[in-house]
């Protein structure tokens, strides 16, 4: 990230994190065989024809996607990787996207985890902002040092059951904190500022406008030096074309500078970031820098 490289070393040190991480891979047959055959029949095809054969196959990925586009059950669907139907055996276990997110799921995990550890301050906390269940800070705290604890916000309460009961699984339920309300409303939603604030999954899913009117009420609370993660997405996927018109899925690409240039208004600096082998995410850290 050039323009806005961090001074602080943070991007030799997420270097070094991620290189701990056991990455899921695609051989350059599975490459192939996506790009000649799998990606043009899923974007070309007729929707209502594939739509069919998701609905004969009882792909509940499919159907977690039509419920609520991009939302949390897809991506634990996704994040689980334990498909009992045929349909998706092949799209969640080979799809490019749900492999991609395993892969985001393991990086920020990694990272949250090493600035937890790395946090200069007693009792870390972290604010996890359009958290769904919050599989990936539930992955972070269980491996790093065990006076974290984390407040979960989201707008849709359904994720909550869910994530509650993988909390008491972990020996984490009192270290989690579950909040249905709009993250835009933190300012009386917390009693301690945020050391750590993850926004893992939404970028994708708002305008410049709403992420930076979202930062803004959260640079407020948060620690001067506290750090957020964030990721990116890039089209590199190549089903776009499917997501949107079989899936109702639409995205908004951009690049980890894209989305710093539309941060640093906030007071948000320092980024680094770093892409998992798929192409299709990176996960980037930035700092508050006032
Ligand atoms: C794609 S899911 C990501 C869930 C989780 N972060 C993950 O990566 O697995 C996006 C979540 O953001 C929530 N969300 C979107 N806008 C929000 C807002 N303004 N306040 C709180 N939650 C929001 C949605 O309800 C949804 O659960």
């Amino acid at each position: 990230m050039d323009s806005h490289a961090s001074p602080d070393g943070l991007e030799p040190l997420l270097r070094a994190w991620a290189e701990d991480v056991d990455f899921e891979r695609l051989t350059r047959g599975d490459r192939l065989v996506k790009a000649l055959c799998i990606n043009p029949f899923g974007n070309y095809a007729p929707p209502p024809l594939v739509r069919g054969l998701l609905r004969l196959g009882k792909s509940e990925l499919a159907a977690a996607n039509w419920a609520d586009p991009g939302g949390w059950r897809s991506m634990v669907i996704s994040y689980e990787n334990r498909a009992r139907q045929v349909a998706d055996k092949a799209l969640v276990s080979g799809g490019t996207i749900p492999t991609a997110l395993r892969n985001r799921r393991r990086l920020a995990g990694q990272f949250l985890a090493g600035l937890i550890d790395r946090c200069p301050h007693p009792a870390p906390h972290v604010l996890c902002l359009g958290a769904g269940p919050g599989r990936i800070i539930l992955d972070a705290l269980s491996r790093a040092r065990d006076d974290a604890h984390a407040t979960l916000v989201d707008l849709n309460p359904d994720a909550f059951p869910y994530g509650k009961r993988l909390a008491a699984e972990l020996g984490l339920s009192d270290r989690v904190r579950y909040i249905c309300d709009d993250v835009r409303n933190v300012e009386r939603l917390l009693d301690t500022p945020p050391d750590i604030v993850k926004m893992i999954g939404i970028c994708e899913y708002l305008t410049d406008a709403q992420i930076r009117d979202i930062l803004s009420t959260v640079t407020a609370v948060m620690r001067d030096g506290g750090h957020i993660v964030f990721n990116s997405i890039s089209p590199a996927h190549g089903t776009d074309r499917f997501c949107r018109r079989v899936f109702g899925l639409h995205m908004t690409y951009r690049t980890p500078q894209e989305l710093a240039t539309v941060m640093s208004p906030t007071g948000l600096g320092d980024f680094a970031s770093i892409r998992e082998p798929l192409g299709v995410y990176h996960v980037c850290v930035g700092r508050k820098l006032r």
